[in-house]
């Protein structure tokens, strides 16, 4: 057979980077992993153990998710983040990337605005289902955030009045750690209603948030806002595929939208893993003291890297959230430039060869190929030795935590340090 008409997917470049550092790896070369944006932690034991306990449901849930799992969720979220949410508002599924696309697919036609630099895949997501796509261009003056006025513009950017806006906002931000404060989620709010925009607000590094009190969009703008989040980030869980939508009360025929295409799709998530999924949404002590350990952890790693690279004489702020860094080596661009790299998979390329840093170029993000940035994953490390080392220490983790439980981090963020200082980049 022959396919005809066949679209064309290209597999996700933060996997690909991936691959090629295995590669290199394989052939003996020091790895600095700081590419693929997984958790370093594992979920809690007593999370696990209750998937062990839990194998045996081998029935389908109901579309929505457990109504159990449904109700720790809202009730979780409401605590956590001081919103109104009923377990009716909440819709679990495998995993919230599949909750994103299908929220784009709930419509017959969409312009997706999507801020560069943005997480990989909602560009592929909203092509596949044949959107307009529009691209809100902030930068490293701007936080990497955008501002009501570049929303403005995108808006009137965009070649398809008609169709239903969608801005897709991230925050902790992948790929650049980054919050937005309270006034800037206000104002982004104002236009977001005044312009009938329905904003996914994809959440899922929330609670990691380095110094907890996320706060959502949503408080502002509660009519039109979707929270995605899921359990891949703050419980250590990407491959569990548990992922959460808090819709709007009053988006009844979103809702209804979205039951269908699940229900014609995945139909549910993996019961057993619904079933574990109540214990991690199950807020208690453990939970806290596991949230919190790896606040301190990431929050240590983040800022010593942070300066480190600051020290270095690249663009990079401070993280908020999450695990990532945005790394802008633009003030090095002639410098580059005169050993011909000219875009950012080069540049990729070039510390990836002469210093075993794997990192993603940031065209992966949607930013212009020229735009010399990348994302830097501080994630290189054992997470669930430095876990046991928090709880056993109290206060502020210092330098001594850093050397014993980040050592190869560390000294993958000394060797791009050095790609700049040494390499008569200055
Ligand atoms: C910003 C962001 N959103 C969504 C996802 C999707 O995660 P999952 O499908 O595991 O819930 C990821 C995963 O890397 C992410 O970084």
């Amino acid at each position: 057979m022959k396919p005809i008409y066949l679209k064309h997917v290209e597999a996700s470049q933060t996997l690909l980077i991936n691959e090629q550092s295995r590669l290199m790896q394989s052939e003996g070369r020091k790895i600095y992993k700081f590419g693929f944006g997984q958790s370093p932690f594992p979920p809690p034991d007593h999370v696990v153990e209750a998937l062990q306990q839990q194998a045996k449901h081998n029935y389908y849930s109901p579309v929505q998710g457990d109504p159990e799992l449904c109700e720790k969720i809202a009730q979780f979220h409401s605590q956590m983040q001081k919103l109104d949410i009923q377990a009716k508002d909440v819709l679990v599924a495998t995993g919230s990337k599949i909750l994103i696309f299908n929220i784009m697919a709930s419509f017959t036609k969409a312009s997706i605005l999507i801020p560069a630099p943005a997480w990989v895949s909602y560009e592929p997501q909203a092509k596949l289902l044949g959107h307009e796509i529009v691209r809100i261009l902030s930068n490293y003056k701007s936080h990497w955030r955008i501002t009501p006025e570049m929303l403005e513009q995108a808006l009137a950017s965009r070649q398809d009045k008609d169709a239903q806006s969608i801005l897709i906002l991230t925050y902790p931000g992948n790929p650049d750690g980054l919050n937005y404060r309270v006034e800037e989620l206000q104002a982004l709010a104002e236009v977001a209603r005044r312009e009938n925009i329905l904003v996914i607000s994809d959440e899922i590094y929330g609670f990691i948030n380095h110094t907890g009190g996320h706060r959502s969009i949503a408080e502002f703008y509660p009519e039109g806002t979707v929270i995605t989040s899921a359990m891949s980030k703050w419980c250590g869980a990407g491959g569990w595929r548990i992922g959460v939508a808090i819709l709007p009360k009053t988006a009844v025929e979103l809702r209804e939208t979205l039951l269908g295409i699940a229900s014609e799709t995945y139909a549910c998530a993996s019961t057993p893993l619904q079933m574990a999924a109540i214990e991690a949404y199950n807020l208690d002590e453990r939970i806290k003291t596991y949230l919190h350990n790896q606040r301190r952890i990431l929050s240590l790693i983040g800022n010593a890297s942070h300066q480190r690279l600051v020290k270095a004489g690249l663009h990079v702020h401070a993280p908020e959230g999450g695990f990532y860094l945005f790394v802008d080596f633009m003030p090095h661009k002639e410098k580059l430039a005169a050993r011909g790299i000219h875009n950012s998979e080069a540049l990729c390329t070039e510390i990836l060869a002469r210093t075993g840093v794997a990192l993603i170029p940031s065209v992966a993000f949607g930013m212009p190929s020229d735009h010399l940035s990348a994302r830097l994953a501080y994630v290189d490390f054992d997470g669930n030795a430095a876990l046991v080392a928090a709880a056993q220490q109290e206060g502020k983790l210092d330098e001594t935590f850093l050397q014993n439980n980040a050592k190869h981090t560390m000294a993958g963020i000394d060797a791009l340090a050095n790609f700049v200082t040494y390499n008569n980049l200055d």
